[in-house]
């Protein structure tokens, strides 16, 4: 890529048809904001085969503190993005106007310009259409695709009257008359402009249409030599604009990446009900039962098996290990060969080692379980350490909130924790310790001690009778 190449994003306009879910460049979308999808493109091209020293600049307006926030934060970029403010959203050539005007501009020879809500557009789009527009040596280009409904989008009108020196123009659906609309060529919404023509066709740009938007494909016809560059692909440049678009949207990234993971050795049972984040990882040979989510910055690592119905969050998963039915993790991790669930709840700061099993029923929170302890039916651990190897029984809790503060319970390596036994925190069991089943452990053991806290049992013979309503003794009457 010539290193004059500027990138220009365009996400000022207020995407009233989306209003309801907030401003349209910050839409969630399989754990990333819309804007991220572009930004990640241009970053893409820019580390491409076609190289160069290009920058990306974000041109912001409604809602833009936030818009330019997260374009600023978003990691992963080799260079924040330059961000360039358009005052009012008089439609996207006054858009790419702000930025021609700006500091960001300087030294530019040509600029790439797309807007903030084709999330399916990838660098190797970008790529191509740039490469066209050198090799044509014009002024402007944009890429054209064929979409199964056209509605909405802008209909490209190739040659006839009007075309300018250019030959392409682009009619707007809502200026469109019966004969246009019926064309099923669409501006994809992607461009590359030469920057002196842009200066000099900008201030052109007039606002005599029905929206009464300053067009950016009203530069078309102003050009010298114009290009549409036709698409194979019918949903490369689908467009957000509506709730059922942006579902269509998740529905395409959903199928891609279901494509890529199968090619990666991943057995998704039933691809339509997996739903993994753009984010999460998942290595090969791991199997993913129907109905598992797996969000944010989860991982999973190879030939791990997710069963039906479980949700990560932000969650790793080892090599090997199984999270059975019904489990959630958010912000917890699981070592090598370890089983989880069914019905586990792993929340934020659980790390579980290799070879674990942490059963049905349990819940842990904040607490590290080191390798190969168990943790197998009915449990709480809060706030606490499970050394390796130790066997804790079922229906054991850790008392780690006193009304006010929340305190730690360690049990050492090897321990023995029997059934129905609850420390009382803070507390440490020492290692090889062995604590007797229906036990409140409220004092620390030393390594090896045995502790036993229960009250003694009581046997009275023969008197069960009395409750039982035998022998017509007892609270008579009563029926088991
Ligand atoms: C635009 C094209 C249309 C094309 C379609 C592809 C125009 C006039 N029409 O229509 O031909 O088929 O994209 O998806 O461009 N924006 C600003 N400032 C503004 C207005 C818009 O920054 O004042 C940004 C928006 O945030 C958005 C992008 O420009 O990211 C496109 O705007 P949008 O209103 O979505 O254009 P469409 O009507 O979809
Ligand atoms: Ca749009």
């Amino acid at each position: 890529m010539p290193d004059d190449t500027a990138l220009v994003l365009l996400a000022a306009g207020g995407g009233s048809r989306l209003a309801g879910l907030g401003p349209k460049p910050l839409v969630p979308l399989l754990g990333r904001r819309l804007v991220d999808y572009p930004l990640r493109a241009m970053d893409a091209l820019l580390s491409g085969p076609l190289g160069g020293r290009g920058r990306v600049a974000v041109v912001v307006g409604h809602e833009g503190d936030r818009v330019a926030a997260r374009a600023e934060g978003l990691g992963g970029l080799s260079a924040p993005p330059a961000v360039v403010r358009q005052e009012r959203q008089d439609g996207t050539a006054d858009a790419l106007e702000a930025w021609a005007r700006s500091g960001a501009a300087g030294g530019a020879g040509a600029a790439v310009v797309m807007g903030a809500d084709a999330p399916l557009v990838g660098p190797g789009h970008l790529e191509r259409l740039l490469r066209a527009f050198l090799e044509a040596r014009a002024d402007a280009a944009l890429a054209s695709f064929r979409p199964r409904d056209p509605s909405g989008y802008g209909r490209v009108v190739r040659g006839g009257g009007g075309g300018g020196g250019g030959g392409v123009r682009v009619v707007e659906e809502r200026d469109a008359d019966r004969e246009t609309r019926r064309g099923g060529e669409a501006n994809g919404g992607v461009y590359v402009f030469r920057t002196p023509f842009l200066r000099e066709a900008l201030p052109k740009v007039g606002s005599t249409n029905r929206a009464g938007e300053r067009y950016i494909t009203d530069l078309f016809p102003m050009a010298g030599r114009a290009l549409a560059l036709e698409f194979p692909d019918g949903d490369a440049f689908h467009g957000v604009n509506t709730p059922a678009d942006l579902g269509r949207a998740q529905d395409l990234l959903r199928g891609r990446r279901a494509a890529r993971l199968a090619d990666g050795g991943v057995r998704l049972l039933d691809a339509r009900s997996a739903f993994i984040d753009e984010d999460a990882e998942v290595g090969e040979g791991a199997l993913l039962h129907p109905n598992v989510s797996v969000l944010g910055a989860s991982r999973l690592g190879p030939g791990a098996v997710v069963e039906p119905g479980a949700l990560l969050i932000d969650s790793a998963v080892g090599a090997g290990s199984t999270v059975r039915s019904g489990t959630r993790m958010e912000g917890a991790s699981v070592g090598r060969e370890t089983s989880v669930g069914p019905f586990a709840h792993l929340r934020p700061g659980t790390v579980v080692g290799d070879g674990c099993r942490v059963g049905n029923f349990v819940e842990v929170k904040n607490s590290t379980l080191k390798d190969g302890c168990k943790v197998s039916h009915l449990s709480y651990v809060g706030d606490a350490e499970v050394g390796r190897g130790a066997n804790v029984g079922c229906g054991f809790i850790t008392c780690n909130y006193d009304g006010r503060r929340k305190h730690r319970t360690v049990i050492g390596d090897r321990a023995f924790i029997g059934s129905d036994t609850q420390a009382v925190a803070p507390v440490r069991i020492g290692h090889g310790c062995y604590v007797a089943s229906g036990s409140t452990i409220n004092r620390s053991l030393a390594d090896g001690d045995f502790a036993i806290a229960r009250a003694r049992q009581v046997v009275k013979p023969g008197m069960a009778a009395r409750f039982l309503g035998r022998g017509g003794g007892g609270r008579g009457g009563e029926t088991p």
